[in-house]
C-alpha cells in the first residue's frame, strides 16, 4: 500500500518524507487556502520535497477550463497529478487530459457508479471520501470494497486512493481490502506508528540495561 500525506503544508511533508515512507501528496483547494501562498509556487516547493505523485486540484467547473488549468498545473513539475471533481464536465476533461498523457486523480467520489465512470474515463486514481460518508451515517469502507470488486472484475488499472481518512483504523481496513493508496492527515501518519506498549517496553529494556551494563 502506498502512503500519501493529505496536506499542503511543506513542513509536514518534509517531516513525513524524512521517515522514508512517503509515496506522494494530495492537496485540495481548502488545504491550499490554509497555507496562504501562491498556488504554483507552493506546488513547486512540495514537488521538490516529494518526488512521488502530487495531486493538485483544478477549480474551474467547465471541461475546457479544467483541461486548460490541468495542462498548466502539469507544467509545474513532472510528478503533478491533476485532480478533477467527479462531475460530467470533469469526466470529459479526464479523458482529454489522459489522451495527452497527463495523470488524473478524480476526486469527490461517493458511489461505486461514480468510480466505474471515472475508471472508464481513464482516471489514474479515484479518490473515494470515506470519512465524509461515515459523517452522514453511511459506511465509507463499503465503498472501498465495492470499488475494489468492480475494478478487479474488469481489470481497470485506475488506482484506488482512499481519501478523507480520519483515524488509523481506516488505514488498516483499507489495507485489508487491498486499496492501492491511502492519503491521510499528518496526525494519522503519526498515530499509525505510535503504540503505548512499544514506549513502555523500550523504557523497561533501557532501564534494565542501565541498571547493570551502564554501571
Ligand atoms: C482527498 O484528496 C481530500 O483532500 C481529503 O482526503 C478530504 O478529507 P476531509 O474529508 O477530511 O476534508
Amino acid at each position: 500500500m502506498k502512503f500519501c500525506l493529505d496536506t499542503a503544508s511543506v513542513s509536514e511533508i518534509r517531516e513525513a518524507a524524512a521517515l522514508g515512507l512517503l509515496d506522494g501528496v494530495t492537496t485540495n483547494p481548502s488545504l491550499v487556502a490554509k497555507e496562504k501562498k501562491d498556488f504554483r509556487k507552493l506546488l513547486a516547493e512540495i514537488c521538490e520535497v516529494c518526488d512521488g505523485p502530487v495531486s493538485a486540484e483544478v477549480v474551474d467547473t467547465t471541461c475546457d477550463g479544467m483541461v486548460k488549468e490541468g495542462r498548466d498545473l502539469a507544467k509545474v513539475a513532472e510528478n503533478i497529478v491533476v485532480k478533477i471533481p467527479l462531475i460530467k464536465e470533469g469526466i470529459k476533461a479526464c479523458k482529454i487530459l489522459r489522451s495527452e498523457g497527463i495523470k488524473t486523480n478524480v476526486t469527490l467520489c461517493f458511489s461505486p457508479n461514480q468510480a466505474l465512470l471515472a475508471a472508464k474515463a481513464g482516471a489514474s486514481y479515484i479518490s473515494p471520501f470515506i470519512g465524509r460518508l461515515d459523517d452522514v451515517s453511511t459506511e465509507g469502507m463499503q465503498l472501498i470494497r465495492d470499488i475494489r470488486t468492480i475494478y478487479d472484475n474488469y481489470s481497470f488499472p485506475t488506482e484506488i486512493l482512499v481519501a478523507s481518512i480520519r483515524h488509523p483504523m481506516h488505514v488498516v481496513e483499507a489495507a485489508k481490502i487491498g486499496a492501492d493508496v491511502a492519503t491521510m492527515p499528518f496526525k494519522v501518519f503519526d498515530q499509525m506508528l505510535a503504540h503505548p506498549l512499544t514506549d513502555i517496553g523500550l523504557k523497561k529494556f533501557l532501564d534494565d540495561w542501565k541498571a547493570t551494563q551502564g554501571k
